[in-house]
């Protein structure tokens, strides 16, 4: 709340608090005692209509001492806790304090859970029940916006469960990926290469899969291929996982297989990025998160195809 407010509304705040409060103390007092008048003391010299006649007793004492008790609830409420802004209360009481304890305490519980799984090697931990559903609970609140719900990626980010990897697939590989991030660096070629020669090498990249549609510009295609390309995709186009270089013979694409799409990205190179997570997430979650994709990965690629 402080820190949604100028220091000027908070005094504007607080100052009109104090001064309510003041004034319903004065209000009460003066109603509560009785006062001298000229003539018949009970009575308000004007206050005669109609046979009523208004008595000028204090207020009934019950009534008042409520009132006073709601006014002093309030200022100790104010003494206590941040209610006048300007003062943060005797209990340094606050919303983000409050977070933060909570935050404490679920570390204490959860913090030895995830150390016992993190002293075990990534393979055993894929093989536990209660550890998968912590990962996987940790995969959807940390990766899916980029991998979706069932791990299967979109345009530019991979499908985590096809068996096929850019980097290394085992569970030390995943690991990495997690903690340290990957940058795929697919440099662009349109300045380097004429039009046709982009054309050229992209219908050889087809036919690697067996999809080339135009044989002669793919046989053009491969002598670039093997010059300029197979440094990073092999000379057999098969990929090289150090590099994250994809494999281009598999029919499996990471950014589309259309003549369209590879001739794009032939000329405007490719840059997929994978953030490192281990400043965020911390080791232990980051080796939970290795185990589940891991073990789902394992499982999906081994399951008949649909
Ligand atoms: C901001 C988007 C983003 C988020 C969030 C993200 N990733 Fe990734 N991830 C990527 C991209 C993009 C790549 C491919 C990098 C490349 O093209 O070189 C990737 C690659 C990977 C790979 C390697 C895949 C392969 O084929 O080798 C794994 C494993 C992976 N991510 C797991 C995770 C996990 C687990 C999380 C959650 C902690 C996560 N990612 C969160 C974008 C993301
Ligand atoms: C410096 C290494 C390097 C060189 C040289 C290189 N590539 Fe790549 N290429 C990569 C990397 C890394 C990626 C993955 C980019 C990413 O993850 O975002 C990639 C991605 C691709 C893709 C996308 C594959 C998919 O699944 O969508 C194609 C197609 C491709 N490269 C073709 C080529 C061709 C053709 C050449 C030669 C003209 C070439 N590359 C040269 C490193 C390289």
């Amino acid at each position: 709340m402080k820190e949604l407010l100028s220091p000027g509304w908070g005094w504007y705040v607080a100052i009109l608090t104090l001064v309510s409060l003041a004034v319903c103390l004065w209000v009460l007092r003066a109603n509560s005692v009785k006062k001298e008048h000229g003539g018949d003391p009970k009575l308000h010299g004007h206050n005669e209509w109609d046979g009523l006649r208004e008595y000028d007793n204090p207020l009934p004492r019950w009534w008042s001492n409520l009132f006073y008790i709601t006014v002093f609830f309030s200022l100790g409420y104010l003494i206590l806790y941040p209610g006048l802004i300007v003062f943060p209360g005797l209990l340094n009481w606050s919303t983000d304090s409050l977070y933060k304890d909570e935050v404490k305490q679920a570390k204490a519980e959860f913090d030895p859970i995830f150390d016992a799984y993190a002293k075990q090697d990534v393979k055993t931990v894929a093989a536990d029940k209660g550890a998968l559903q912590i990962g996987g609970r940790l995969f959807q609140t940390y990766c899916v916006q980029c991998h979706g719900t069932d791990m299967r990626g979109s345009k530019g980010f991979p499908n985590l469960v096809d068996g096929d990897w850019l980097y290394p697939g085992t569970p030390e590989g995943i690991k990495q990926t997690i903690m340290e991030g990957r940058n795929g660096a697919m440099p662009p070629f349109g300045a380097a290469f004429k039009p046709e020669q982009i054309t050229d090498v992209a219908q050889y990249v087809l036919s690697l899969s067996g999809r080339s549609t135009a044989a002669d510009a793919a046989k053009r295609g491969e002598e670039t291929f093997k010059t300029t390309c197979a440094a990073c995709h092999g000379p057999e186009g098969k990929g090289n996982q150090a590099l994250g270089a994809p494999n281009l013979t598999d029919n499996v694409w990471l950014y589309g297989g259309s003549l369209a799409t590879v001739t794009e990205t032939i000329a405007k190179g490719r840059q997929g990025q994978m953030p490192a997570h281990k400043d965020l997430l911390g080791e232990p979650r980051v080796h939970l998160l290795a185990a589940y994709v891991y073990a789902q990965s394992q499982e999906q690629a081994a399951a008949p195809k649909k």
